[in-house]
């Protein structure tokens, strides 16, 4: 069935499930794999936090969570004053970090539209920043040959039937055209966008929100694009936060830096380089991608922590990048102190805790036809027996910063059969 004869028989009033319905509104599985393959291949994206909670600097939910009255809280929308195309240096940095795109806040939970809207006037174009922020946030992306995402929060804590509109049935139509209204003006007044990435669906169900309505309008819109699931429908990916989780299906590991998504300026509990390298492998070992928040101030700037530990993972990025990029499933996993990923015939070996001149690795059923350490292309020796192999001949310290990479390549895809270890690996006697 095309889009066009699953539209005709919609208009018809034609019954279809949720999944179904969406699944045709973007084209079919084909069609899914097509829009997906740049993200597939990325791996990692940067997550942008940034409203009026970033003037407060106590979290994006200051809001909620100290009880501020919305006549209070409105008036940070004046003490909003960025200094202007902020959104540049963010884009540098993804850049230099090698993330290949990213998500901003275009609406958090507090209601204030980041972007130009004839909806409301809680906007900033209309409020403190006197511009377009969202705008120059894409213009920004695109300069950097970055990918262009939006989140976008359904919940709202500003609109006057935000709340009520589980309950009151006017209320709730009122602000599902609102809310498909600036939805359709963010799909339809910024070019293509890749991703849309809603967030929290409180207090409306699928039903509520007419989510299916929502992606079908998007999808039109943006045929291209890529949704999430947090409109309570299935989307193109799943979501795991602030923790990484395999999935069956597409999945994105969105991450803060420290603990708080909003600029929290008491927030020190920062994750180490080595840290945010080690997630990114796990993701990229599962095929699942890294998505890591930073959460400028007002001003636009970013904490230096973040820029800091960012460039750092970036200068990793530029050596090994390719064990990160387009990776596919990767079964061996077994290990004390690494990690791994793959690419067709080759193993990348991680290694977190160098234990010096010799690496081993146990189980490793595949042959191995050559080794080299992929930050330098130095060749690295190896013996290989049944039950495991070992590189021999490496430097006591480990040569690459926060992780060293072996790339080993195999006469086969690479496995790993602990089972075999576990019951062949012949024994003592008593
Ligand atoms: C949670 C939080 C929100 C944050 C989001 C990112 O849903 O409510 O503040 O934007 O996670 O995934």
């Amino acid at each position: 069935m095309t889009r066009r004869d699953y539209l005709q028989l919609v208009a018809a009033g034609a019954a279809a499930t949720a999944t179904t319905r969406t699944l045709i509104a973007a084209g079919g599985d084909a069609d899914r794999e097509k829009r997906m393959k740049w993200w597939h291949e990325a791996r990692f994206g940067m997550f942008i936090h940034w409203g009026l909670y970033s003037v407060l600097g106590r979290h994006e939910w200051a809001m909620e969570n100290e009880g501020i009255p919305v006549a209070e809280y409105e008036q940070l929308a004046k003490r909003f004053k960025p200094r202007p195309n902020a959104a540049r240096d963010w884009a540098r940095l993804a850049k230099a970090a090698g993330q290949k795109y990213m998500v901003m806040t275009t609406k958090h939970h507090e209601g204030f539209c980041n972007f130009d809207t004839k909806l409301t006037n809680y906007n900033a174009v209309k409020q403190g920043p006197g511009r377009d922020l969202v705008r120059e946030y894409v213009e920004a992306a695109r300069a950097e040959g970055l990918r262009v995402g939006f989140y976008y929060s359904l919940m709202d804590w500003h609109h006057p039937d935000g709340a009520r509109c589980a309950t009151d049935e006017a209320a709730r139509r009122r602000f599902v055209e609102y809310t498909h209204g600036l939805i359709r003006e963010l799909m339809t007044n910024y070019g293509k966008i890749d991703v849309l990435w809603y967030d929290v669906a409180w207090p409306l169900d699928a039903k509520g929100w007419e989510s299916e309505r929502m992606n079908e309008m998007v999808f039109q819109l943006q045929p291209e694009i890529i949704v999430n699931n947090r409109n309570k429908l299935e989307g193109d990916f799943a979501t795991p936060e602030q923790r990484i989780q395999a999935e069956k299906r597409a999945w994105e590991s969105c991450m803060t830096m420290n603990d708080s998504w909003g600029y929290q300026r008491a927030d020190d509990d920062w994750k180490t380089p080595k840290t945010i390298v080690r997630n990114l492998i796990t993701c990229s070992r599962d095929t699942g991608n890294y998505l890591l928040n930073i959460g400028p101030k007002a001003d636009g700037s970013v904490p230096e922590e973040s820029v800091r530990d960012l460039t750092s993972v970036g200068k990793w990025m530029g050596r090994n990048g390719k064990s990160i990029y387009e990776t596919e499933v990767c079964q061996p996993r077994r290990s004390n102190f690494a990690g791994f990923t793959r690419k067709g015939n080759t193993l990348y070996m991680h290694v977190y805790f160098w234990p010096g001149e010799t690496v081993a690795l146990g189980g490793l059923q595949s042959k191995v036809k050559s080794a080299h350490l992929l930050a330098t292309g130095a060749p690295v020796k190896f013996e290989q027996e049944k039950f495991r192999v070992r590189f021999t001949g490496l430097p006591a310290a480990a040569p690459d910063d926060p992780v060293t990479t072996i790339a080993i390549e195999c006469d086969g895809e690479p496995k790993q059969d602990m089972d075999m270890v576990r019951k062949e690996r012949p024994r003592g006697s008593v």
